[in-house]
């Protein structure tokens, strides 16, 4: 999948170095209640561990540079504490910090939006977002989720525990 300036494709174990020079950055992991990455190692297994399914994760790779500056993906929403409907995924996505507010994650949402359309029966799908990090919501507005109420995960995630989320939902 692919636009003028990104394309969505499986990771690689080649790509760990980026990952950790970005996943390693505190502004962005906590803000998706996930911890930074604490090493070259760790990013690795994560490329082989989180985002091995190429059906459904996809590296945000920029063309200009050759390199994955974000991560762009669904999968089931049953751990993920919101209010979701039978069997309704859960989408998710990351962009490197240097990379914000160009339009490129609302670009490779985007893209997974036509894909799922095109190749799978999925009829909605669901997230969810800090209210303290109104460029995701932004991002998902403008890509068509409707904002559904808000909730608070209860579970010990990290740095999740407790912190309002509103909530949103695309329907295909
Ligand atoms: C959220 C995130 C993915 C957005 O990526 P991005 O490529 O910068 O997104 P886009 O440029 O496509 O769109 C961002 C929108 O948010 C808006 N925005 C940015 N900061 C904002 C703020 N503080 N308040 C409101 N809107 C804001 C931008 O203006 C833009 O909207 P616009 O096009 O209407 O002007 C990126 O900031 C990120 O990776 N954050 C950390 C991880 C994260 O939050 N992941 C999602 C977890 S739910």
């Amino acid at each position: 999948m692919e636009t003028g300036r990104i394309i969505l494709r499986p990771w690689r174990d080649s790509d760990a170095p980026a990952l950790y020079k970005w996943a390693s950055d505190p502004e962005v992991g906590p803000r998706a209640g996930w911890a930074p990455h604490q090493s070259v190692e760790e990013s690795l297994e994560v490329i082989r561990t989180v985002f091995c399914d190429a059906t459904n994760t996809w590296a945000i790779e920029l063309k200009e540079t050759g390199e994955a500056i974000g991560a762009m993906g669904y999968g089931p929403s049953c751990n993920c504490n919101l209010p979701a409907r039978d069997g309704e995924p859960l989408i998710g996505y990351w962009i490197a910090k240097p990379y914000w507010n160009k339009g490129i994650c609302t670009e490779a949402l985007g893209l997974m939006i036509d894909h799922i359309r095109c190749m799978t029966d999925i009829k909605s799908l669901i997230s969810g977002h800090f209210i303290d990090n109104p460029a995701s919501g932004r991002v998902m507005e403008k890509c068509g989720f409707v904002p559904t109420g808000e909730t608070v995960i209860d579970e010990t995630q990290y740095q999740g525990a407790g912190r309002p989320i509103r909530v949103l939902r695309l329907i295909l």
